[in-house]
């Protein structure tokens, strides 16, 4: 057996917090003994009842002889008295931590007692977590299993005892994060203690009415939801406002003048401004909202959702809107808000990769009413009247948002920085970098590998350049085509091969001339773009998990309605159509520049395996997950060469979809630039495909929903796992399935 990490750990106080800790050291065998002191003889007889410590002590000298970590888990106040005690009998190379909710002035007792010779092993820390009871017995093994510890190491601190201490946390499967003290206290201020301060202050300004009782009685859902977090512990709060006095005032003054602020606009019948405030805060709440469920959404190794999907024959039918699209989206919010006057946009997608979009936009100081019911209205600043956002710009999961914002704020006046979640923050962004650079633009990847977070330092002046595209990206073309809008002469861009084309069609519906001969897309700068209306059309990426569902069903028959067909987009019905399927393309005609039809797909006949065309490849992108679970429920091989960029979207998409198509029994080979795989279909034979099995997404919704497309054919149940990011492009997906036929589980 390997050893443990500590020998001797002493608890000074077990409450909540100290019992579950030391739950989790006896749990994981982390130490060979584990002693506690506390003034409670009960609390230690109870302890040891329990089987968590070995001894207890009412003396807490007695307990920190010998021991190799030391947790304070008692109220901060009484830190400096213990710390004084303790003194003369700590080990040389003792761990000192605790886990206080304000760590000023822990160290400030740290320094009270041992002046500027803080010892090496003294390592604050503070777990965000905690019950509604407390003491001994509350204790529970897993309070801090994904919730989050900060530690605040001290420069006097070594590096081993962080080490050792960041081990203990992640064995209690809790996420650390080291930050420095005075960080902690400002951030737990605005997160934590001013918000139990306005809670206290509501309720007691609502208590000291004289029709008090009434206000109670008939308080609704807002006052309880409000208003909980007053019931906690008087005397804890007591202490921690005095504990954390300076920064709790900033926060206070804050939050003064922001209520100011408000007051005004209420005062002034200010309505499109106070329009502004709500809808920023909402789309802020809604943005973070992940977050703040304590879903990290995409967080390694954290499944937060999963689909299941039971085997049995299923129909798959009706007539659907699906959201709209997602590029298209994007760009309405990007060119409305450098436009000026304003822009109305309907069809806009809610899902959460344009509602980046929209946060990053909203943080430059543009004001954006909705979105609501897909209608978004953009008050233009002007292509020179965006402001400089106050922190970095988080992009979740796009890499839409993070390429084509890079073009626009390397031209900007102030610096900017961007980041992303997890899939996000491995994706390559060179490619978009080094052209800028060309251009004059000072932008770094501050990632490993050329990846994220993206730093820009602004007020550069960028000049025109020719660019010639190395990969098929729409997203690259764009980022630099964006950036020329404020280059000096002509930017212009040749794409190997056509990709797709928004970017040019939007910005000429802005009236910015953007000309486009053979490959080449060109602007001149120093334009303007001028508000109008947008009408997005339905996404053809989304379609394409209907439009395959319904190709591998035994007679379905499944109606898109208004999906865009811009021809950049529609290598997914050439490619359907060429493997066989009963498609049709109906009522075309154009909304907002942009082509659409009605799709039917009808499930009458089997597909056949095919070499896909490698011109279609740009063409249907984003399509290709779908088109292998389509390709494993043909008959004979499906070869697809020319596709290397699948390897660099949300997930490396040949190697997960591979995967996952020899979980579910399909034989398949993943190669350099696309994937062969042996379709199991026979002609006429609509008997299940794929076996059951579990499948990992990689944080890419279109892996999640191609296996989803899966569940149609399956001869066993069918997991995918961390599908939550099915929201960042397809909000309705689960629910357009099952309304269709597909029953989806839905798990968190
Ligand atoms: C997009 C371009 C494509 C596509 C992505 C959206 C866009 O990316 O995969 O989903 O809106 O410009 P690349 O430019 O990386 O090919």
């Amino acid at each position: 057996m390997s050893q443990p990490l500590f020998k001797k750990v002493a608890f000074i106080g077990l409450g909540l917090i100290g019992s579950s800790l030391a739950r989790v050291i006896a749990a994981e065998h982390l130490a060979e003994n584990v002693v506690a002191a506390t003034r409670s003889k009960k609390t230690l007889a109870d302890a040891k009842a329990l089987g968590i410590i070995s001894e207890g002590f009412s003396d807490p000298v007695d307990a920190v002889r010998d021991a190799d970590l030391i947790v304070l888990a008692l109220p901060v106040r009484a830190t400096q008295k213990i710390l004084e005690t303790i003194k003369p009998y700590l080990s040389e190379n003792a761990i000192i931590t605790d886990v206080g909710s304000t760590k000023g002035n822990v160290v400030e007792a740290a320094h009270a007692v041992y002046g500027q010779n803080i010892p090496v092993g003294f390592v604050p820390g503070h777990p965000i977590a905690g019950a509604e009871h407390t003491g001994v017995h509350a204790g529970k093994v897993d309070l801090f299993a994904n919730h989050k510890v900060i530690l605040t190491p001290l420069p006097s601190s070594a590096e081993w005892a962080v080490e050792k201490l960041i081990q203990l946390w992640q064995a209690a499967k809790a996420e650390v994060i080291c930050m420095d003290v005075e960080k902690h206290d400002e951030v737990l201020a605005h997160t934590s203690h001013l918000p139990h301060l306005m809670a206290f202050n509501l309720v007691e300004q609502l208590a000291n009415r004289e029709d008090n009782l009434d206000i109670f009685r008939y308080a609704a859902g807002g006052f309880r939801d409000f208003s909980r977090i007053a019931a906690s512990d008087p005397q804890m709060w007591h202490d921690i406002f005095f504990a954390n006095k300076k920064a709790i005032l900033k926060a206070v003054d804050g939050f003064e003048a922001q209520l100011a602020t408000l007051r005004q606009l209420i005062e002034d019948e200010n309505s499109q401004a106070l329009m502004g405030l709500l809808g920023h805060a909402q789309a802020a709440r809604q943005h973070f909202n992940h977050m703040l469920a304590n879903k990290p959404l995409m967080e390694k190794n954290k499944v937060t959702q999963q689909f299941t999907i039971l085997p049995g024959e299923k129909t798959f039918k009706g007539k659907f809107t699906i959201p709209g699209d997602k590029s298209v989206s994007h760009r309405s919010i990007m060119f409305g808000a450098i436009a000026e006057g304003t822009t109305h946009v309907t069809g806009f997608l809610e899902g959460e990769d344009a509602l980046a979009t929209l946060q990053a936009f909203r943080d430059m100081g543009v004001s954006i009413e909705g979105p609501k019911n897909g209608e978004v209205t953009i008050h233009g600043v002007g292509i020179n009247g965006l402001k400089a956002p106050k922190t970095a710009l988080y992009m979740g999961n796009s890499g839409t948002s993070m390429r084509l914002l890079s073009g626009m704020l390397s031209a900007q006046q102030f610096d900017s920085v961007m980041t992303g979640d997890a899939s996000l923050s491995k994706r390559p962004m060179e490619r978009i970098a080094k052209p800028l650079r060309e251009m004059g633009a000072q932008i770094q990847t501050t990632g490993e590998r050329g990846t994220p977070p993206v730093s820009i330092t602004g007020a550069q002046a960028l000049k025109g350049i020719h660019y010639d595209l190395p990969m098929a990206s729409a997203q690259v073309k764009s980022g630099i085509l964006l950036a020329g809008l404020w280059a000096e002469g002509e930017t212009s861009v040749t794409e190997p091969e056509p990709t797709r084309d928004h970017t040019e069609r939007m910005l000429r519906a802005f009236g910015y001339e953007v000309k486009t001969e053979g490959n080449r897309i060109s602007l001149q700068g120093g334009g303007k773009l001028v508000g109008t209306e947008i009408q997005v059309p339905s996404d053809i990426s989304s379609a394409a998990f209907f439009m395959v569902g319904a190709a591998i069903t035994e007679g379905s028959d499944v109606t898109l309605e208004a999906v865009g067909i811009n021809p950049t987009r529609t290598g997914v019905i050439e490619i359907l159509k060429q493997m066989g399927a009963d498609l049709t393309v109906e009522n075309e005609r154009i909304a907002g520049g942009e082509p659409i039809a009605d799709i039917r797909i009808r499930g009458t006949r089997t597909l056949k395996g095919i070499h896909m065309p490698e011109d279609q490849v740009p063409l249907a992108i984003d399509e290709f997950p779908s088109l292998f679970i389509a390709a494993a429920c043909a008959e004979g091989q499906t070869v697809l060469t020319g596709a290397a960029e699948l390897r660099v979207k949300e997930s490396d998409r040949i190697q997960v979809m591979a995967d996952g198509l020899k979980t579910l029994g399909i034989d398949c080979t993943p190669t350099d630039d696309g994937i062969i795989i042996e379709g199991k279909g026979k002609s006429g034979d609509w008997s299940a495909i794929f076996t059951g099995g579990e499948i990992e997404s990689h944080h890419d919704h279109r892996i999640a929903m191609s296996f989803s497309m899966a569940g149609l054919r399956n001869s066993g149940e069918i997991k995918i796992m961390g599908t939550e990011t099915v929201a960042t492009s397809f909000p309705t997906f689960t629910q357009l399935s099952n309304q269709a036929g597909l029953e989806i589980q839905v798990s968190e």
